[in-house]
């Protein structure tokens, strides 16, 4: 008698789930009513849509002025002559001219710069194209800012620097590629090019 009371308690568990209507095709299952709904579904905007509770309707708001992101560095120096020279005056590596960072600022230069200046620093890159055929020699007594107070051969680690970070002419601006320490250890490479016979 108990094993016939398991058998159909059984299949009444087993049928009690999933129902089928009286023609035989499955129903959903009903999702429920749900107790304060909005506590479920906030009323949140889209990051992009436009917002009436701010006077510019801009939803995604802009971070507040000054506010500096972490682990990066601001550059006071504008992209102006004025300021490369103060760059070459002022600015001072604070690197250690050691081994480690010397072969670091190599493979950086290699990955970064020697496309168009030649491994070697003399301006002989793989990139042939017209616009990047006036690549100078690092080496060169010759400077490529009119009225710059330098010349190749004698750039300052500051100058070095400001135009890794904002470029010049046809070379693009590469504060983006590289990090603030990882230009230091560029310049620390870039100087030694400098002397380099060619
Ligand atoms: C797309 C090619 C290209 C790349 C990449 C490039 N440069 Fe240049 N660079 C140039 C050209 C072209 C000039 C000369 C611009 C001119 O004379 O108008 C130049 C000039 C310079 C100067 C001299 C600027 C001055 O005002 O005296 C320095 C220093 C320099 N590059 C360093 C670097 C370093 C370091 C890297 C890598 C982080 C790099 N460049 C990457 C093309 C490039």
């Amino acid at each position: 008698m108990s094993n016939n009371f398991l058998l159909i308690l059984l299949s009444l568990i087993v049928l009690s789930c999933g129902g089928s209507g009286s023609d035989g095709i499955k129903e959903k299952p009903h999702p429920g009513y749900e107790y304060m709904p909005d506590m479920y579904r906030s009323f949140a905007y889209d990051a992009y849509s436009v917002n009436p509770n701010f006077s510019d309707s801009m939803t995604a708001r802009e971070p507040v002025k000054g506010t500096i992101p972490r682990g990066f560095m601001p550059f006071e120096y504008a992209n102006t002559l004025e300021d490369f020279n103060r760059a070459g005056e002022e600015m001072i590596n604070p690197l250690e001219n050691n081994d480690k960072n010397f072969q670091d600022g190599k493979v950086l230069y290699g990955m970064f710069c020697a496309h168009c200046h030649g491994q070697n620093g003399d301006g002989k890159g793989s990139i042939t194209h017209p616009v990047y055929s006036a690549v100078p020699s690092y080496a060169d007594d010759i400077s490529v800012r009119p009225r710059s107070k330098t010349t190749m051969k004698n750039l300052e680690d500051g100058h070095i620097y400001h135009t890794i970070f904002h470029g010049y002419n046809a070379m693009g601006p590469h504060y983006n590629f590289v990090t603030d320490e990882e230009r230091w250890k560029i310049v620390l490479y870039v100087n030694e090019l400098k002397n380099v016979e060619k």
